[in-house]
């Protein structure tokens, strides 16, 4: 565990250094790096935002900061999907093809997914209920950009778990 935190902070690091590509790092760890990224994704912050909106009575203010650090820690899960980490080179990936033979649309799937969180963020700090509940379902659109919800879901950009 502790070595794992430790490669991860180093990760951390480097991407605020922006020094990534001077990281020389196997397919197999992005692999689990960008896996991590996208579980850490539903666990620390979208499943929280749903469990808000589903109580009926939304917690705006856990919304905004939850939106915010989902943003962040979103824009750095995109930066995990390097050429020469597909199937091919680390099986275990349920990154498809079309990640990369598709980028611009990968892409946009990404920013999609962005910018829907910076919207629930924002409408949440205007204290608009009934939108921040309408941009919870684009929000969730916008992880179907990619696959479906359920953790065995393929989609356009994920194999189905076998
Ligand atoms: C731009 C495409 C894209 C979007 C948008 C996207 N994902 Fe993913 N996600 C992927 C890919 C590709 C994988 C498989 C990564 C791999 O196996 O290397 C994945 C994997 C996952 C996993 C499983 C991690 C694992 O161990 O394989 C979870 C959980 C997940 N995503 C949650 C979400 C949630 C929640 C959202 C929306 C808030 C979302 N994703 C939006 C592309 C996306």
């Amino acid at each position: 565990m502790i070595r794992i935190a430790s490669v991860l902070a180093v990760a951390a690091v480097l991407l605020v250094a922006g020094g990534r590509s001077s990281f020389a790092q196997s397919p197999a760890q992005t692999v689990k790096e960008r896996q991590d990224a996208m579980e850490k994704n539903w666990n620390d912050y979208y499943r929280d935002i749903a469990g808000t909106i589903r109580s009926g009575t939304p917690d705006l203010a856990l919304i905004a900061a939850k939106a915010q650090q989902a943003s962040d820690h979103v824009k750095q899960t995109a930066m995990l999907f390097p050429a020469g980490t597909g199937r091919d080179a680390v099986p275990k990936t349920r990154a498809k093809p079309e990640i990369w033979t598709q980028r611009a649309d990968f892409e946009a799937a990404f920013k999609a997914l962005i910018d829907a969180t910076n919207t629930i963020g924002e409408d949440a700090k205007k204290g608009d209920v009934e939108k921040v509940k309408a941009d919870w379902v684009s929000v969730a659109k916008a992880c179907g950009g990619c696959h479906g919800g359920p953790k065995k879901s393929g989609g356009k950009f994920r194999f189905e778990e076998e």
